[in-house]
């Protein structure tokens, strides 16, 4: 079954993630697509159920101001104009805007016409609520056919409709939480205005996926690296159920994963149908990190070892046609390169692609999947919870969680402190709610009693953090009586610590790893 489409032009808006996540929770499959990338031609081709104008920087009587051509307002698909979209509706269709007097940041009460489409459904909506504002510039006059069906105390024109038309605009951000009953509109707009079923889900998504792959894929031979983290795992469950055999899936495991972990990618894996291979090359990357104790140089060497270990067992398999790479939909829109050249995922996990893997074409099978999709998908394929459910890891792994020079001693003690805070974590039910949380051991020895005698061992710290883009972080509140077992615990149960710290700086100005 195909699925119905909201296509969401780009205007620079900072929220544009967002409206696509929104989008995506009601159910209906959306693509972001920069406004100056796609023809009327195109969107007509598209033959979209309804189309989203994203906020932007601009004004729409700035010099470079991002536009559209009138006629995409005479396809007869409904549009919704958010923030500079919506003045954008307006400037083209001959209304005006105008500089605010008083600009509007943040939540504002907002009076509501309830007899519009976008609010009438929404059940338990008061005529007054709060939304969220950004703006500079406001609609002063509306463009013909419209009416004004929201107002501010220095907006008289929040929201717009022509009914006819199925045409809407409203200078909130309705994506955004603090804008109450927003969500509500979203999906107001899509399925009371556009006719949307929200019938999209993992499970009709998967069966296309699958039916996409084979169609591509043919009967060439397709090669994965195998992380173990939740988008290349997905990735591999995907493949496998697409073309099975002929999938192969190099696992390159250096040592650094948390204790258990390597052998459980393994035994996730094993019974695949699909051909599995594991490089056990920790002692490789031992032998070049013997000595380093600088952050980026252990990075260096690891993304660098990584990719010779992995050239060296793709050439034991010859040519093959396609090399799978797991991108997700946020690195796509964040190139901002929507295009069909794929996007070389430039994360430290593989310091870039192997040179020398012979292969024809790049595929990327989740680059429409969202975090949280990713995951659906992946229960929809059979994956365990816990690989579902992996907490981000980095690529490096625990060699940049022992400050300093690393060891075969230092990693087991790690490990082993780890797996302790880690089941603690879990045991209490935090193990959704803190994003992600680890053990760090600290290049710190100090002085201890233990027993009868003085000790002089390692200090271990514990470092938990909630954030949601992980580009800032805070830390998590994790109750006393549970770091209370936790030290306890690992001071008991693990060698070489007689010390343990809870680390409580936010991100920024520390960072969620310690090295
Ligand atoms: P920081 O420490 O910069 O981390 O606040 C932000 C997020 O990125 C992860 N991280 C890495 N991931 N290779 C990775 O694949 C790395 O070298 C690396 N360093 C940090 C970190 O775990 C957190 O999720």
């Amino acid at each position: 079954m195909e699925h119905q489409l909201c296509l969401i032009l780009n205007f620079g808006g900072q929220y544009n993630q967002l409206i696509a996540r929104r989008v995506r929770e009601c159910g209906v499959y959306c693509e972001v697509k920069p406004y100056n990338k796609i023809t009327i031609e195109e969107i007509k081709a598209l033959a979209p159920s309804g189309i989203i104008f994203t906020g932007g920087p601009n004004s729409v009587y700035g010099e470079k101001a991002p536009t559209v051509s009138r006629e995409i307002f005479e396809l007869g698909i409904p549009v919704l104009g958010i923030c500079y979209g919506s003045q954008l509706m307006a400037h083209v269709l001959g209304g005006k805007v105008s500089t605010c007097i008083t600009s509007e940041y943040g939540k504002t009460e907002t009076t509501y016409d309830k007899s519009c489409t976008l609010f009438s459904a929404i059940k338990d909506m008061p005529e007054k609520a709060v939304s969220w504002m950004s703006h500079t510039d406001f609609i002063s006059e509306l463009p013909e056919g419209f009416t004004a069906v929201a107002h501010t105390e220095h907006c008289p024109v929040a929201a717009m409709e022509n009914k006819e038309k199925k045409l809407y605009a409203v200078q909130f951000h309705p994506e955004v939480n603090h804008t109450e009953y927003g969500l509500g509109m979203i999906d107001s707009f899509l399925k009371n205005v556009c006719g949307c079923t929200g019938d999209w889900t993992m499970e009709n998504y998967a069966e296309t996926a699958i039916r996409d792959i084979r169609k591509k894929v043919g009967d060439g031979k397709v090669l994965l690296a195998l992380s173990g983290g939740v988008d290349s795992s997905v990735l591999a469950a995907l493949l496998s159920k697409a073309v099975g055999r002929q999938l192969t899936c190099i696992f390159v495991d250096h040592g650094f994963m948390r204790k258990n972990e390597g052998d459980e990618v393994e035994e996730a894996f094993r019974n695949w149908d699909i051909n599995f291979v594991r490089v056990n090359a920790k002692d490789r990357f031992m032998e070049k990190l013997n000595g380093v104790s600088d952050p980026e140089a252990k990075r260096k060497i690891i993304g660098e070892e990584f990719i010779r270990v992995f050239e060296a067992e793709a050439k034991k398999i010859g040519k093959v046609d396609y090399f799978a790479q797991g991108t997700i939909y946020p690195d796509v829109i964040e190139s901002g390169d929507d295009d069909e050249a794929a996007v070389i995922k430039s994360h430290h996990n593989v310091g870039g692609l192997p040179d020398y893997v012979d292969f024809k074409e790049i595929i990327e099978p989740l680059r429409m999947l969202f975090k949280d999709e990713t995951r659906k998908l992946g229960q929809e394929l059979g994956l365990s919870e816990t690989l579902v459910w992996r907490q981000p890891f980095p690529g490096p792994g625990l060699a940049i969680r022992i400050i300093g020079e690393i060891t075969n001693e230092k990693l087991e003690i790690l490990q082993d402190a780890d797996w302790i805070f880690r089941e603690e974590i879990a045991k209490a039910g935090l193990d959704r709610s803190i994003h992600q949380y680890f053990a760090v051991l600290t290049d710190m020895r100090s002085v201890g009693v233990m027993g009868d005698f003085r000790t002089y061992d390692y200090t271990l710290a514990l470092r938990g953090v909630t954030t949601t883009d992980f580009m800032t972080a805070d830390f998590a509140r994790i109750p006393y009586e549970v770091l209370e077992t936790c030290s306890r615990r690992i001071v008991n149960e693990v060698k070489s610590i007689n010390r343990v710290v809870y680390d409580i700086t936010t991100k920024p100005p520390a960072t969620i790893e310690w090295e």
